[in-house]
């Protein structure tokens, strides 16, 4: 069923799943850590999945990995260091390969970050959320504006390439103040910004006890002028939430949005890949302790299922047309392995809401189908 032609770019994952505390708006597979984290037996854990996993990548170049969390940050650089040498050894990595490490300004030191680059780490992505002492407070960070300053410089200095996390609309924060956190974020000049809308996601403190926050209109107004200050500093908004500089997308994610390949090792990390008869998404067990007790007894992997054509149009279109230059149309047969006309006539609904715009050349949403994107996609559900 799939294009054997195009096989598609293969990333690797790796979950990390402890942090220093939890975060009462996050709602990611990450567990506060109440004791010293078992790094090496959870490496050793991550490994054992890697090999076995191996049969479904046999062959393919890895392209980036991305270290997420939690807050891999915690995580020993000389685990870290040993690790990435026996991923060397198992995966064949492209030679221009990007890896990130997700970083918590509250974990970080000079050393920490100069052995993470002696690792292999040639990306950093800082967990900043904001640059005000009463907001990072309200969010329960672990650290404060002084020491995300710091992180942001020190991650500069020593590693270059580095993603700034940011989010908006928190509780109580004024137009200025998002603004104020946004200007700050560009006086740094990352390569690369994400700014997150602060959603309520279930099962987090704040869904069970919602804090003051920005009404409708004045958090699409931040978006607005976040967009706008950061258009005027040169990033170029390549997706709903991510800015870059010229060059500098980041190739992890932008794998996901083209709907490649990626094998996710870790608590409750999750896979997609192309086998040649099938396309084929696994998750991991979330739990680390039960995490780790399965990779023992090879039960770790807690579901398995082949995407049905349904699945695959929809899939496709929910990540390409996060984009916002969408896609080439020959992208979408070269990935699921259908025929563009299998979505024709969602295609067309949403060219003619306004929604899409359609040349022989790109798909893209309209600035419109940005900001609407759930009713975009719904189309492609039915
Ligand atoms: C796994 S965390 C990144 C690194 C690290 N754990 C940290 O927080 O410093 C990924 C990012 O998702 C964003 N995020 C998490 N929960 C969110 C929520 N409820 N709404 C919006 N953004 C969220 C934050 O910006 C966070 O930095
Ligand atoms: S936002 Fe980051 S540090 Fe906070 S709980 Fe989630 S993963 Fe951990």
């Amino acid at each position: 069923m799939t294009s054997a032609a195009f096989p598609p770019p293969l990333s690797l994952y790796v979950h990390y799943p402890w942090c220093v505390r939890k975060c009462p708006y996050c709602d990611f597979n990450s567990h506060e850590a109440k004791q010293q984290t078992p790094d090496q037996a959870y490496a050793d854990a991550l490994i054992a999945d890697l090999e076995q996993a191996l049969p479904l990548v046999w062959g393919k170049r890895v392209q980036s990995i991305f270290f997420g969390g939690g807050t891999p940050s915690l995580m020993d650089p000389d685990v870290l260091n040993d690790l990435l040498a026996r991923i060397r050894m198992l995966l064949p990595l492209a030679v221009n390969v990007e890896i990130t490490l997700e970083a918590n300004p509250g974990t970080v030191e000079a050393g920490r970050f100069a052995a993470f680059k002696a690792a292999g780490i040639n990306r950093l992505s800082l967990g900043i959320q904001s640059f005000n002492d009463t907001h990072l407070k309200a969010l329960g960070r672990i650290h404060d504006a002084a020491e995300a300053r710091r992180a942001v410089e020190l991650a500069l200095a020593t590693v270059g390439n580095v993603n700034l996390d940011l989010m908006y609309a928190l509780p109580q924060q004024s137009m200025d103040e998002a603004l104020q956190d946004i200007r700050t974020a560009i006086s740094y000049a990352p390569t690369h910004l994400s700014a997150y809308h602060l959603t309520l996601e279930p099962n987090t403190a704040f869904h069970h006890s919602p804090p003051p926050l920005p009404d409708d209109d004045t958090s699409a107004a931040m978006q607005e002028a976040i967009e706008a200050e950061l258009a005027h500093a040169g990033y170029q908004h390549y997706e709903t939430s991510a800015f870059a500089q010229a060059g500098r997308q980041c190739r992890h994610n932008r794998n996901y949005w083209e709907f490649g390949d990626y094998l996710g090792i870790g608590a409750g990390a999750h896979s997609k890949l192309t086998l040649p008869d099938r396309i084929l998404r696994q998750a991991r067990t979330k739990h680390p302790a039960a995490y780790l007790k399965g990779i023992a007894d090879n039960t770790h992997i807690e579901s398995e299922r082949t995407l049905t054509i349904e699945d695959l149009g929809f899939e496709f279109m929910m990540n390409a047309l996060r984009l916002t230059e969408g896609f080439e149309p020959a992208l979408f047969e070269q990935r699921t392995g259908l025929p563009l006309s299998s979505i024709e006539a969602a295609l067309a609904e949403a060219e003619a809401k306004g929604l899409l715009s359609r040349t022989a050349e790109r798909i893209a949403p309209t600035l419109h189908g940005q900001r609407f994107l759930n009713e975009l996609l719904q189309l492609f559900l039915e």
